[in-house]
């Protein structure tokens, strides 16, 4: 399979090239950027080296779709809607990793972005959480890649939904990211004397991923849910802890909730719970596509506590791992690293 990166010089474009490279199945055949253009990208990235030395071309979908069966956009937001849709007249499989088609209404994507300019795309999108829509993702054209937070919030959440176990008002999500969430480009809060030595929580109840996360959730219990979520930015590099608290509608004992979590995600490759009692760290799967999930219980008070990375299962990781279902080729074909500990 022939594959392009649209946004190849990002940390989501650099981490798809990490793992398409060990992929025996793809070739990268096209990376684009807007700044880089005509430079050999291991001379933007020299820690790539010889396994990345094709040259950074400018994002042209004539030129590059001949060439390509699989495309992951990996640029911001409002740039994605403008390329998608050309790639999907051309009969291309996409995998966007943007927010752009993640909403299926456009009136609620325009209330927390922008104004859309491929709404006719967003009922095309299916929303690439294989845990949840595996069989979507099969048949799917064009693949909303989730956002990270979402990620980190949907996948523990999604078994106490399912069997409606928990009060729905009253879902909170704690959520901590590390610095690479917010993209190489140059933000101030993003400067090492800014983000290092502190933390801060920002854009309570007004981030841009809480729709998404209101979405999917609704979704999954099929009647409307908005939660209380908190993002906080951590002096990491890379990583993402949620910490989510819900009430439970009846009791349950310890290992009532460890069989639901486990009894759920036992074929999932990336899902992994975590035994009674353990509750996860970012360090355990960094650099891996695995989602750690564990949990503390006191009467109806449930705490769960997920982590990933942001960069593999919160976002490049998973998009390879819809491109192998979209393909029907081992869903866990280059994205089964080892997390890199410590
Ligand atoms: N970072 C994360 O943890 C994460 C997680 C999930 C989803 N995402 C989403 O994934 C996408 C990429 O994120 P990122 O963190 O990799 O961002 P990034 O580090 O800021 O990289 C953005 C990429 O897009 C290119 N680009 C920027 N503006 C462009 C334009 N107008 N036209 C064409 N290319 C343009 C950049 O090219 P040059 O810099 O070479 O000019 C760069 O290659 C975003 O939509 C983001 O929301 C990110």
């Amino acid at each position: 399979m022939r594959a392009a990166i649209i946004g190849a010089t990002g940390y989501t474009g650099l981490e798809l090239i990490r793992i398409l490279s060990r992929h025996p199945e793809v070739e990268i055949t096209a990376l684009t950027s807007e700044r880089y253009v005509g430079q050999r990208y291991d001379q933007v990235y020299p820690a790539v080296g010889a396994i990345a030395s094709r040259v950074l071309e400018p994002l042209n979908a004539d030129a590059i779709a001949p060439r390509a069966d699989v495309i992951f956009t990996a640029v911001p937001h409002k740039e994605a809607m403008q390329v998608v849709p050309s790639f999907i007249k051309k009969k291309k499989k996409v995998i966007d990793l943007s927010a752009d088609f993640r909403l299926t209404d456009k009136a609620t994507y325009e209330t927390w972005y922008d104004a859309h300019t491929a709404p006719e795309l967003l009922a095309k999108a299916v929303y690439g959480l294989p845990e949840i829509n595996r069989k979507k993702i099969k048949k799917a054209q064009l693949v909303a890649n989730p956002g990270c937070y979402p990620t980190s919030i949907i996948l523990p959440l999604t078994p106490l939904l399912k069997d409606d176990l928990i009060d729905t008002s009253a879902i909170i999500a704690d959520s901590k990211s590390g610095v690479s969430g917010a993209g190489r480009s140059l933000k101030t809060g993003s400067l090492f004397c800014e983000a290092s030595e502190s933390f801060k929580a920002y854009s309570i109840l007004k981030h841009r991923h809480q729709p998404e996360i209101d979405e999917q959730l609704s979704g999954i219990c099929g009647k409307p849910v908005s939660i209380t979520f908190s993002p906080h930015l951590l002096p990491m590099n890379r990583g993402m802890l949620s910490t989510i608290y819900v009430t439970l509608k009846r009791p349950m004992s310890s290992s009532s909730v460890q069989n639901l979590l486990t009894s759920q995600y036992k074929n999932e490759p990336f899902v992994r719970i975590l035994p009674e009692g353990t509750l996860p760290q970012t360090g355990w799967v960094r650099g891996s596509n695995y989602c750690d999930i564990g949990f503390a219980l006191s009467g109806r008070r449930l705490v769960l506590v997920s982590v990933i990375d942001n960069l593999v299962k919160g976002a490049s990781g998973q998009a390879v791992q819809n491109m192998n279902i979209m393909m029907g080729i081992r869903e866990t074909m280059a994205v089964d690293h080892v997390p890199m500990y410590p």
